[in-house]
């Protein structure tokens, strides 16, 4: 009984120009390997659940491309959201409707925009977790050793006075500031929230119940319309009356009966530039780039372009050029923050 929920509905902005509203960065081969991040995502369950079991949660707007990108998932498969509401109504929405087919579901929740390099070893910790999720009342997590105090991230602290892969989380800490993300990083304790969760479907619907009772409450309704024609019109409704709230700050800070599964099968969130420059190949310059751009005199740099053009690049070091549609950008690498102004600036120009 094992059930994926793929959200793909966010807008990744700090992707641009790459990542746009009308084609966010889970739509894109960002890695070049022939398949996109959503692609790679549902590859990656391969095994572990057929693919009828697979849903994705996303924007109406971006229906058809994922109809094209998977085409084996039959249309009720994927979920639409007339409005972006967060992860926890998108979870809630997937979650309610799923127990409707199955009470006795086990669920994996997961983004689909990371990449994850070890994808076996990833696997055998999505079983090991659904192992911990079968019959009990637990909120499974997985988390991934932390590097740096980055503020991006849920941090995770468990108990260490037991041994083994699946700890009892103490605390959950959604994007802390920076001066607690770096306390957290040297306590040695805490571990990144991989934002990919698991979790039999009665404790799902129970937490909802308890710490998002408002959302339990619109979701719950629909039970008596899920898989009938009148679905949509009620998600729609449903909708304009949820608040935006995501998983972590909904229920993840507030339970206590979260586990984590300590993981480590290469996961990185594709999140800015430069975390894709940090994952990706990079020549002995330790520029990251295409066969179609020429270089000189470049070094620390990651250069993203169509490749259906030359582009030639002359004595840049530690920069983002990348173009996508009718915008290009070029921005020192250390200044990425900046692009969500970027991005603002630039809607209102229309
Ligand atoms: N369907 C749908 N609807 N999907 C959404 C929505 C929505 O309204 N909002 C976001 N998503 C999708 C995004 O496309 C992404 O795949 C996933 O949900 C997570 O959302 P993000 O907005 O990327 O979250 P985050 O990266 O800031 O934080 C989460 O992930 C981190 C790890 O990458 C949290 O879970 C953190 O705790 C975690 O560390
Ligand atoms: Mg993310």
């Amino acid at each position: 009984h094992t059930y994926i929920i793929i959200m793909a509905g966010g807008v990744g902005t700090r992707f641009w120009p790459f990542s746009r509203s009308n084609y966010p960065k889970q739509f894109h081969d960002v890695l070049g390997t022939g398949r996109t991040l959503l692609q790679q995502t549902a590859d990656r369950f391969d095994g572990i659940c057929p693919p009828e079991n697979i849903y994705i949660v996303t924007s109406s707007k971006y229906k058809d491309i994922c109809q094209e990108q998977l085409p084996q998932l039959a249309d009720d498969q994927i979920l639409c959201e007339p409005v972006a509401r967060n992860t926890a109504p998108c979870i809630a929405y997937a979650c309610y409707k799923i127990a409707q087919r199955d009470p006795q579901a086990n669920i994996v929740v997961a983004p689909a925009d990371h990449i994850i390099l070890k994808e076996e070893s990833f696997r055998d910790t999505i079983r090991t977790a659904l192992a911990t999720t079968h019959g009990n009342d637990v909120l499974v997590t997985l988390g991934i050793k932390p590097s740096r105090p980055d503020t991006g991230y849920g941090y995770i602290q468990y108990l260490t006075n037991t041994n083994g892969d699946v700890r009892k989380v103490k605390t959950f800490t959604e994007k802390p500031h920076l001066e607690l993300a770096k306390q957290f990083l040297e306590s040695g304790e805490f571990v990144w929230n991989a934002g990919i969760f698991v979790w039999n479907v009665q404790a799902i619907k129970k937490a909802f119940a308890r710490f998002m009772p408002e959302t339990a409450e619109i979701f719950a309704e629909g039970e008596a319309v899920y898989y009938t024609s009148d679905e949509t019109s009620f998600i729609n409704k449903a909708y304009s009356l949820c608040k935006s709230v995501s998983i972590d700050n909904g229920i993840m800070e507030k339970a206590d009966n979260v586990h984590v599964v300590l993981s480590d099968f290469g996961w990185s969130d594709l999140g800015t530039w430069k975390s894709l420059y940090e994952v990706s190949d990079k020549s002995d310059d330790l520029n990251v780039v295409d066969g179609h751009i020429l270089l000189y005199d470049t070094r620390n740099c990651i250069i993203k372009t169509p490749k259906d053009r030359l582009v030639v690049v002359n004595g840049l070091d530690g920069y983002i050029v990348a173009e996508y549609d009718n915008v290009l950008m070029i921005c020192r690498k250390e200044e990425e923050q900046k692009v969500k102004e970027f991005v603002a600036d630039a809607k209102e120009r229309g």
